[in-house]
């Protein structure tokens, strides 16, 4: 049973080590860069209480901007920043709104934000922008980073070290199933030693039956 057992824990074990690799888990936090609106959607000259959201996400209240046609940037690092986190190859329903007080809150504009659309590794950005409405630049160095056939920066340090990481990767599949089968080859060769003792055994116990037998009836006889 025991060692029936263990390469079962072996492989969960293994399992465990390869939700690991340090590329799968790198987040695509996305941040904004810079926004410019162009309009409010206040009725009276109110400062305007803008705030990014995602669909089922909390709201990411922009507190800075309050003018329109004012160019605001940031650096990233904001109370606020990240807007969101993408995931790989999904977009996201996203838009910027404008609270209101009184009635529904307004809407600039509501889109898919897709980790495909932000420029390939090292730059990372991306622009949105909504005619009257506002423009947009958001930042995300990791969304776009494994587009792989890129011929962008051949000498990039960083994507050497996505090559090493996806041959870790790998070698990490090719020892799991090497373990694996060696697990099942050393499983069925361990039943197949035991059914040949069994069987053993069966016999010797046959055979002492006969020699009681054949003892009982000579007994028998005289
Ligand atoms: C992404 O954002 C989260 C907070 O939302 C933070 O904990 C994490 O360190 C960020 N990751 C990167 C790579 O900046
Ligand atoms: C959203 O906000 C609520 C209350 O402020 C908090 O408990 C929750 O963890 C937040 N969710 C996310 C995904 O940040
Ligand atoms: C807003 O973005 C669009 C498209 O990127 C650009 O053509 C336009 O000049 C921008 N407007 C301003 C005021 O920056």
């Amino acid at each position: 049973m025991l060692s029936m057992i263990n390469p079962g824990i072996a492989a969960i074990l293994l399992l465990f080590v390869l939700q690991w690799p340090p590329g799968t888990l790198a987040s695509r936090n996305v941040t904004l860069e810079s926004i410019e609106i162009f309009r409010t959607h206040e009725w009276f000259h109110g400062r305007p209480t803008i705030y990014f959201r995602c669909q089922g996400e909390n709201k990411t209240f922009l507190p800075d901007v309050k003018e329109k046609n004012n160019l605001y940037t940031f650096r990233g690092e904001e109370s606020w920043q990240p807007l969101t986190a993408l995931p790989e190859r999904k977009c996201k329903r996203c838009g910027f709104y404008e609270e209101d007080k009184l009635t529904t809150d307004d809407t600039f504009d509501e889109w898919e934000l897709c980790p495909d659309q932000f420029s390939p590794a090292p730059e990372g950005r991306y622009k949105h922008s909504k005619i009257k409405e506002f423009n947009a630049t958001f930042f995300c160095p990791q969304c776009n980073a494994d587009s792989g056939s890129d011929p962008v920066s051949p000498s990039s340090a960083d994507s050497n070290k996505r090559g090493k990481s996806k041959l870790v990767i790998v070698i990490w599949c090719v020892s799991f199933v090497a373990i694996l089968a060696m697990a099942v080859f050393l499983y069925k060769l361990w039943q197949k030693k035991k059914k040949e003792e069994q069987a053993a055994r069966f016999l010797r116990l046959f055979e002492e039956d006969d020699d009681l037998e054949v003892e009982l009836g000579l007994k028998n006889e005289f």
